[in-house]
């Protein structure tokens, strides 16, 4: 059946990996990318479908009530997958309002433009929301992050990722909508923004810049290749049962620290620098204030009852990830000039 999706946040890491598998996929459907093209949002990301048939783009702030009602009507939209977000913890502890802005508010006024557009035919349509790990707090003592965890949001980000997941549950409970949420552990992959620890890291290393890592560097994350992630989405877009819940991750978890010398040593031997060249620009620094100790996912519902399972093993992940990164060096250079800059100098100091 032809379906016309809007996916929010389409410029951004994930959702542009989401946009290309939509739209070559599936030539049936329209996919509608709404992006404000915030810093994190790159139109570069979408060059491979900018000119396909089936591809419109929409600049747009989801907090723009008439913009979201004009863009509804405009291109009778179908269903949604809502990926917009702000999503950097670093960034949420320094400005806490603009994460409520765009997570929460953001999200409440999308499922209002849907709910108002679709009405009297609200069983029909899917609201997907793509959410995140983080909701489910931070892990101590062993064990895993089941979709019956109870939420206990540390930082401003999942404080406002889990609001707006409870939004739209409400909005199922209450307005009877066709909700999905799926909950995903950290990504990486090609079109990751280098604030964030992989490619900041592959970025230093290759500038020979000083490597920060946090605290001791024991913080443990789940990390799944992107292109997985976008599959999962997929797979939980057309078989997921509305109103159900689905982590996403990557039974694959890695210390920080251990992560940063695997980096060292993989851009070591493709750069042709001695053994240890990267390593010696390992610097600990302050530790991310709240910082959450443990993600580890367990996915085993999505894998049994959706059929889904990370297709990568991290190692060839990991390579093609370096990869991409050695060969768009002017993407690389375009996104961290300017702006980028004036964050890195804030945040890092030097
Ligand atoms: P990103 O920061 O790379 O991209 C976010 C995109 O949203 C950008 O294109 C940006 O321009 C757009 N955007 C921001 N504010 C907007 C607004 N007000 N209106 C319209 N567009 C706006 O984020 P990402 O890492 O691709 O994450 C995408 C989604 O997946 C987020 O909802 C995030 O919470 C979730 N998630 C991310 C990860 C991860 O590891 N990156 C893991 C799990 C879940
Ligand atoms: O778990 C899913 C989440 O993963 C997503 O919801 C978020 O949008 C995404 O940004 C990511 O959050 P993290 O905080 O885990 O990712 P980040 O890459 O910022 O940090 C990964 C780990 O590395 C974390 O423990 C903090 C640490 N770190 C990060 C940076 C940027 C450092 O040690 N040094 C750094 O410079």
């Amino acid at each position: 059946m032809s379906k016309i999706i809007l996916i929010t946040g389409g410029a951004g890491f994930i959702g542009s990996h989401v946009v290309q598998l939509f739209v070559t996929k599936y030539p049936e459907y329209t996919i509608v990318n709404l992006d404000a093209l915030t810093y994190a949002g790159n139109l570069e990301n979408l060059k491979s479908v900018e000119n396909a048939p089936n591809y419109l783009f929409e600049k747009a702030d989801i907090q723009d009530e008439a913009a979201l009602d004009r863009i509804f009507k405009k291109h009778k939209i179908t269903d949604v997958i809502h990926l917009a977000a702000e999503s950097h913890v670093d960034r949420s502890i320094s400005d806490p309002l603009a994460f409520v802005k765009t997570n929460v508010f953001g999200t409440v006024n999308l499922l209002n433009a849907a709910k108002k557009y679709w009405i009297g035919e609200l069983e029909k349509h899917l609201f997907y929301h793509v959410s995140t790990d983080e909701v489910y707090g931070s892990l101590h003592d062993g064990g895993f992050f089941l979709e019956t965890t109870p939420y206990d949001p540390q930082s401003p980000y999942s404080a406002s990722k889990a609001a707006s997941d409870h939004f739209v549950r409400a909005y199922a409970n209450t307005y009877k909508m066709k909700t999905v949420v799926s909950n995903c552990s950290n990504n990486y992959g090609p079109n990751h923004f280098p604030e964030k620890l992989i490619p900041l890291v592959i970025n230093n290393i290759k500038n020979l810049k000083p490597l920060p890592v946090y605290g001791k560097g024991e913080n443990v994350r789940d990390w799944l290749y992107v292109k997985d992630h976008a599959r999962a989405i997929d797979t939980v877009f057309h078989k997921g049962v509305p109103g159900e819940t689905y982590n996403i991750g990557g039974f694959n978890e890695w210390k920080n620290i251990d992560i940063v010398r695997l980096l060292c040593q993989k851009m070591d031997e493709k750069l042709g620098r001695e053994p240890g060249t990267s390593e010696k620009l390992i610097t600990f620094v302050q530790d991310r204030a709240g910082h959450d100790l443990r993600y580890a996912i367990d996915a085993t519902k999505i894998q049994k009852e959706l059929g889904w399972e990370p297709s990568l093993q991290f190692e060839e992940g990991i390579e093609i990830t370096i990869d991409w990164y050695l060969q768009n060096e002017e993407w690389l250079s375009r996104v961290t000039s300017g702006a980028y800059q004036d964050y890195y100098k804030e945040h890092y100091g030097n």
